[in-house]
């Protein structure tokens, strides 16, 4: 590829604790030895170093609870500086964000217009193993949902990635990261990179 020329855009999207940037990490590892090579981007870091400097707030898990004028802005100003990268991008988002006030778009058109990505992917498990995940993450401050719960916000992160597929044409791809399966997982996100 020229230096500079956009690459592939591939986002990964998936609700908390799903074990998403476990599995594209160890793919990104696989691909490598391989000599495939992509740059990987965490959406919520770009955001949160934002919103750390102008002292909104202290920790990651506190921008889901922003106003929501406030979590589009930190949106818009992520997006722009992630769509300037050259070369295979990795997108480590979200399809929406549980907000106290509602489900928040990850990727409203906005967003969508600066990444235009070739491929979505929803990393998805049973909801009891992401419960169990989360409760046995100590690094974050993750809010206190139910199974049901969980299960609801993997259904509308397939319904408006459709959405998403419908304004820019890519396609979406949904992986499976059951545990004990961490490798298989693994396998079929290394094959959509490739
Ligand atoms: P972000 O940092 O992306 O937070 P997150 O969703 O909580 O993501 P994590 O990286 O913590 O979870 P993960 O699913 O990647 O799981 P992990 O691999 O760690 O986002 C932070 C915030 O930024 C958001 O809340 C939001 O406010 C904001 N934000 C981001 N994007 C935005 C957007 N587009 N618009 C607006 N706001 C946005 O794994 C979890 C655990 O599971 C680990 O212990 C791991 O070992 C284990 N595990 C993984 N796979 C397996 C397996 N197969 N079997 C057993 N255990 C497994």
């Amino acid at each position: 590829m020229v230096a500079g020329e956009k690459g592939r855009r591939v986002i990964i999207t998936g609700v908390p604790g799903v074990g998403k940037t476990t599995v594209v990490n160890e793919a990104l590892q696989k691909i490598k030895q391989e000599g495939t090579s992509y740059e990987s981007m965490n959406f919520g870091t770009f955001m949160f170093e934002v919103a750390q400097k102008e002292g909104t707030v202290a920790d990651r898990d506190e921008m889901r609870k922003l106003d929501r004028g406030e979590q589009k802005r930190l949106q818009q100003l992520a997006a722009k500086e992630i769509a300037k990268r050259p070369g295979n991008v990795i997108i480590d988002t979200h399809a929406s964000i549980r907000t106290p006030k509602g489900f928040l778009p990850g990727l409203p058109e906005w967003v969508l217009a600066e990444l235009m990505p070739d491929t979505v992917v929803l990393v998805e498990t049973d909801e009891d193993q992401i419960l169990l995940r989360r409760l046995g993450d100590e690094t974050r401050a993750r809010d206190t949902e139910g199974a049901r719960s969980i299960s609801e916000h993997q259904q509308f992160n397939r319904s408006i990635a459709a959405a998403y597929a419908m304004v820019t044409g890519c396609t979406v791809k949904i992986i499976t990261n059951p545990d004990f399966l961490l490798e298989r997982a693994v396998a079929e996100m290394a094959e959509l990179l490739r």
